[in-house]
């Protein structure tokens, strides 16, 4: 959470860090700022509650400074409410330094006391602001901000990704991290540092990952890193395989809306190179977790919010195809139980953004106790991937609004195609359902094409149904997961009451909340299936409808058994059943768009959230 630049080089540097910030601003979007070293030797800055938009507006009317070295910052607050005064930059020595801050500095309020009995004012709540005093002190120690960053962070405790730059080092940004993310950006006679690679890949492709506990300090000229304790580190330099148009509107109402024009795309690209007509799974990077014939008895899945829901449906393949007993975690619940993981455990994290520090913390817990961690992530660079085992990358490309849409198909495709290759490599999975499963996969981006064309339809339906105040979600099985995955997207976007249940579960409880007009989806499975699920959940549907329910069913294209039970019926093609949710769930993802926009609330930035937890 919190989005944060910096810039040293040749062009202004206002606008290279506001246009950062305005790729950033998913990360967080309640105060934004902007600290420049003038040319003329001062350091100038701006920060105003409220989204980008608010300090744009000011920054147009009044630009800072012609300066070619700064840092900006927009905020998701933690400590301290949505101000001005809040806001990042924090400034000491008297207006000569200014800090930014992402993360948590837990042991703040003993650092802040020390600093009050010492004299220094506060001007915020923030606990960033403490950083930004204590390296002020040590810059005037050390007359170095390098020197100084590396004595502060020796007494941080928590999470922190930290920029500084001071009037007194002119040319210079320095930062360092720790349980939070910091790429750099390589130019050419300038240099970039972001919270991603999106803060600066309009300028460059070239990019540096930082690891954990690292300083760096930029010029025009020169990138330099060490640890916390000094020692010099080269990281490895990556290619950003994505260029600033992808991440860009590109003429869409909301990057949702593009997003979800794009889930057939982000399916065919994970899905590109790795699996042959045959239906034999390649991938090599997997190889590693096999070294010295090591082996596999057992998968744990861990994943936050809509990634959980794809490690759901990746569960449910990667047993039925490999055999392997597979289960599913919250990450944040799992690393507090004491698990019992260790060596012939797979931790497979599942993360779009590769950041999230629930996720991160767990896949660290399980590589202490012995486990092989794999994640499925879409960010390269990002800490999760770099920290892991192996990473199975999944190829959907940026994903900026903050509800999880091309992602989640592509987490789920990476998924499946994990189970593929398990199953295939111990035997499980046979040739002629592997061929079965590859034609499933090359029939699905053009049926998600169709699932793409529901859009005016739901918007219909979307349209009537904007005051409503609670929506239900049922499916079984594989429709369990997209039963959440519909809830979520409703509560996250249209801030409505969703719930999503197995409908097995119906009479154990949830049916007692059905009273007339209550609007329902249920993902009803295809009659074509071998199990009989298709006329239980037909049967639950007449349940519902019994007691007045609205149903709107998700069914196969020819479900004659439904019709007469559901007032409407949206349609998906014939698919076998792994394929169904992803199918099943676009209408969801296009629903919960549209019910947002139908109330007037901002598709792309809900209330609250911000695209990447990176804090506990
Ligand atoms: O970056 P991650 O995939 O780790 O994020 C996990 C969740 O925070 C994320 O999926 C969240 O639930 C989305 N906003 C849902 O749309």
């Amino acid at each position: 959470m919190c989005g944060i630049v910096g810039y040293v080089g040749m062009r202004a540097s206002q606008d290279v860090l506001m246009g950062g910030l305005k790729r950033l601003e998913y990360r967080g979007y309640d105060s934004a700022g902007v600290a420049i070293l003038s040319t003329d030797g001062g350091l100038l800055a701006h920060k105003r509650a409220g989204k980008l938009s608010v300090l744009a507006d000011d920054l147009d009317s009044r630009p800072l400074s012609s300066g070619t070295t700064g840092i900006a910052h927009t905020r998701w607050a933690t400590h301290g409410a949505p101000t001005d005064a809040n806001a990042h930059p924090h400034l000491a020595d008297g207006g000569k330094l200014a800090l930014i801050h992402n993360g948590i500095i837990e042991n703040f309020q003993e650092l802040k006391a020390e600093l009050v009995a010492g004299g220094e004012e506060f001007l915020s709540e923030t606990d960033s602001e403490v950083a930004a005093l204590m390296l002020a002190r040590e810059f005037r120690t050390h007359s170095n901000l390098t020197t100084a960053m590396q004595a502060v962070v020796g007494k941080l405790e928590g999470a922190f990704t930290l920029l500084a730059v001071h009037t007194d080092a002119p040319g210079v940004v320095v930062g360092a991290r720790r349980n939070s993310p910091l790429v750099v950006g390589l130019g050419d006679g300038e240099n970039f540092l972001g919270s991603d690679v999106a803060a600066f890949v309009a300028y460059t492709q070239k990019a540096l990952a930082l690891g954990q506990d690292q300083i760096v300090t930029i010029t025009p000229e020169s990138v330099s890193v060490i640890t916390f304790e000094g020692d010099p580190v080269t990281p490895a330099e990556f290619t950003i395989d994505w260029d600033a148009s992808a991440a860009e509107k590109g003429g869409w109402s909301s990057f949702m809306a593009k997003e979800i024009s794009e889930e057939p795309e982000a399916v065919a690209n994970t899905l590109r190179g790795r699996l042959g007509a045959d239906g034999v799974v390649t991938l090599p990077e997997l190889d590693v977790l096999f070294a010295g014939d090591a082996t596999i008895s057992r998968i744990i899945f861990i994943a936050c919010g809509t990634a959980a829901y794809a490690a759901m449906l990746g569960a449910y393949a990667i047993e039925k195809w490999s055999g392997i007993p597979v289960s599913v975690e919250l990450s944040h619940e799992f690393r507090y139980r004491d698990p019992a993981v260790g060596a012939g455990t797979l931790v497979v994290s599942v993360s779009q953004s590769g950041e999230t520090m629930d996720t991160l913390m767990a896949v660290r817990y399980a590589a202490e106790k012995g486990a092989k961690t794999l994640s499925i992530c879409n960010t390269q660079g990002a800490t999760i991937p770099r920290e892991s085992d192996a990473a199975l990358y999944t190829f959907a490309g940026p994903e900026v609004a903050v509800a999880s849409t091309k992602a989640f198909l592509s987490q789920v495709v990476a998924s499946y195609l994990l189970g593929m290759y398990l199953g295939q490599r111990n035997g499980v999975l046979g040739e002629s359902e592997s061929k079965k499963l590859a034609d499933d996969f090359d029939a699905l981006p053009a049926q998600l094409e169709e699932m793409v064309e529901t859009g005016p339809r739901i918007k219909e339906l979307a349209g009537w149904m904007a005051d409503t105040r609670s929506v239900l979600y049922l499916g079984r099985h594989v429709g369990y997961p997209v039963a959440l995955e519909g809830a979520l997207k409703l509560k996250e976007l249209a801030y409505i009451h969703a719930e999503g249940f197995a409908a097995g579960e119906l009479k154990h409880g949830p049916i007692a909340l059905i009273e007339p007009g209550q609007i329902v989806f249920v993902i009803v499975p295809s009659p074509r299936d071998p199990s009989s699920l298709h006329s239980k959940v037909v049967s639950n549907i007449q349940e519902i409808r019994a007691r007045g329910a609205r149903v709107i069913a998700i069914a196969e294209k020819g479900d004659a058994a439904v019709l007469p039970f559901a007032d409407e019926v949206i349609q998906i093609p014939l698919a076998s059943s792994f394929m169904e949710p992803l199918l099943a769930v676009v209408p969801l993802h296009i629903f919960g768009m549209e019910l947002a926009g139908a109330k007037g609330l901002d598709i792309d930035q809900p209330r609250n959230l911000a695209k990447s937890v990176t804090v506990e």
